[in-house]
């Protein structure tokens, strides 16, 4: 798709469909709206009088122009609630970007004008946040169909704001689609077949992001793991013919060579376990197929560190993500084992199912001994979270409270909802082992805690939040602003984060200046 902005009136644009935001009780009676009423020839009026439309959040109404009349040059126009002008964001510029594409596609639209009039707003986080809406709108999971599949296209897209500066809306809408096209990145990878998606496979998609927009890669094999005495992740590959990959991806921002003993680190790190049998523990038929997207934290940190690459921000980012497949098989590691993880600490292993955490534990480590000081990570990690929050909220714990709530307020900048669960040292009892050091399931009490509080054990001497995303990482429903299927959650709120910080790190270093 071809993405433009334009910071004239909308009258002129060479489109096929206009989409406008309306506000909630919006009249045509002034601003921008009666512009629009005097060229539609008093159609929109008529739609707003007749309260057909009410501007609430999700409504729209289409119409076309009647041929002859003067008016604007698109022919169509797509007038779509925004709820409350008041609180209008970004986060809601991005759903009428995503709604207004999906519903004009359908409609055979080949070109669109967006109209998101977040005039209050910053230009270039609004163009941002359009297109990256639109983005991530278009994205359909039908990719291996052969007949009904979404064939139709957007070719062309203008973001307009009318005075806007002209360089700030180009600069975001660049951003916009990085952001876009990374979460549809995440979303991809998430929604292959666990055949199509093998860690070795993973391992290849992770080199072509490296060798494409300039990240260092390195991909632990079984060997190296070994040698690094992964036993945990190793515990788990056990049963699969698919060898093991863990793909280590870094971010320098230019200029830096490395990161130096006592500087600031972050690492992402994220769950890739490309298929979830539950190994001998196996998982029940119903909805297993489901578990191809066990790898989704992994793809996570895979499409956020695409968009890094992109987006250049001015600290480095650490990208570890361990990959396998869990399966049962006569090589399989069987309930009652224990296994070494690689800082020496004994697990045993109650439930092959709890694996998430295993392969988590090791990559944890791994990430602290390159020198990471914050990790955060995520993973598709217990059924129990969607329990506890279903599809709405993503469950976050940790061990800094600074760090869950800069993640928590990351995502509210972005529309992405994350609530805290509570890691009380109390919970880790649950998982204390008669044979070993612990335990890698505590019982049907608090599931999404445990499963932390066996993370946290690895987390020692680091800022550490973990993101629970099992329960947000797949929509069973369609939204009119995205397809149904995999979300490609958290890709928009950790970008938000690692800008934040970066923007946090700069302000620090030029007070440090000034203090000089
Ligand atoms: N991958 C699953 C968690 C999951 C369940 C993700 C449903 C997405 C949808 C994880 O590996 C798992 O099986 N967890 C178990 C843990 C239990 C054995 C303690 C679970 O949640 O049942
Ligand atoms: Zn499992
Ligand atoms: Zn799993």
């Amino acid at each position: 798709m071809e993405i433009q902005t334009s910071a004239g009136g909308f009258a002129g644009l060479d489109v096929q469909a206009l989409a406008v935001a309306v506000f909630k009780d919006e009249r045509a009676d002034e601003g921008f709206l009666k512009e629009l009423d005097e060229a539609s020839g008093g159609l929109v009026r008529s739609v707003l009088e007749s309260e057909e439309l009410k501007g609430k959040e999700g409504e729209s109404v289409y119409l076309h122009l009647p041929a002859g009349a003067a008016g604007p040059k698109a022919r169509r126009l797509l007038l779509v609630g925004v709820g409350e002008r008041a609180d209008y964001r970004a986060s809601h510029v991005s759903q009428f970007g995503g709604l207004a594409v999906r519903q004009l596609r359908a409609r055979n639209v080949k070109s669109v004008g967006l109209v998101p009039r977040h005039e209050g707003g910053d230009a270039a986080r609004s163009a941002s946040a359009a297109v990256e809406g639109a983005v991530i709108g278009l994205f359909e999971p039908d990719k291996y169909r052969t007949v009904d599949k979404e064939e139709r296209t957007v070719e062309r897209l203008v973001v307009v704001a009318a005075g806007a500066d002209e360089e700030a809306l180009r600069r975001g809408a660049e951003r916009g689609r990085v952001v876009g096209e990374s979460v549809n990145f995440t979303r991809d990878l998430a929604n292959e077949p666990g055949a199509y998606m093998t860690p070795t496979i993973m391992a290849e998609r992770a080199q072509e992001i490296a060798n494409e927009f300039g990240l260092d890669i390195d991909v632990l094999d079984q060997a190296r793991m070994e040698q690094e005495g992964m036993g945990a992740l190793l515990s788990v590959a056990r049963g699969s013919d698919q060898p093991p990959k863990m793909m280590v991806l870094t971010y320098m921002p230019e200029g830096k060579e490395r990161v130096e003993d006592g500087e600031d680190f972050l690492a992402l790190v994220g769950k890739g376990i490309t298929f979830d049998t539950g190994g001998i523990s196996i998982k029940p038929a119903e909805n297993m197929e489901l578990m191809k997207y066990d790898m989704t934290g992994g793809a996570t940190v895979l499409g956020v560190m695409r968009a890094v690459a992109q987006l250049k921000p001015p600290i480095p980012v650490l990208g570890v993500v361990p990959s396998t497949e869990n399966m049962p098989s006569g090589k399989a590691t069987k309930p009652g084992d224990v296994v070494r993880a690689m800082t020496g600490k004994t697990i045993e292993v109650i439930n092959t199912d709890a694996e998430g955490r295993l392969i988590l534990a090791d990559a944890v480590s791994y990430a602290k001994k390159l020198g990471a000081t914050r990790v955060v990570d995520m993973a598709t990690l217990t059924g129990a979270v969607s329990i506890a929050l279903g599809d709405v909220n993503t469950g976050i714990l940790g061990t800094d409270q600074e760090l869950i709530d800069e993640v928590i307020e990351s995502g509210r900048e972005v529309g992405e909802k994350f609530w805290q669960l509570p890691l009380d040292k109390e919970y880790s009892k649950q998982i204390k082992s008669d044979i070993a050091d612990i335990k890698n399931v505590g019982g049907r009490k608090a599931g999404t805690i445990t499963a932390a509080a066996f993370i946290k054990e690895f987390a020692d001497g680091i800022s550490w939040a973990h993101l629970d995303i099992a329960g947000t990482a797949w929509g069973d429903e369609a939204k009119p602003f995205r397809a149904k299927g995999p979300t490609g959650v958290a890709v928009r709120t950790l970008l938000n984060f690692v800008e934040r910080e970066a923007a946090r790190a700069g302000g620090a270093k030029e007070a440090e200046g000034k203090t000089k």
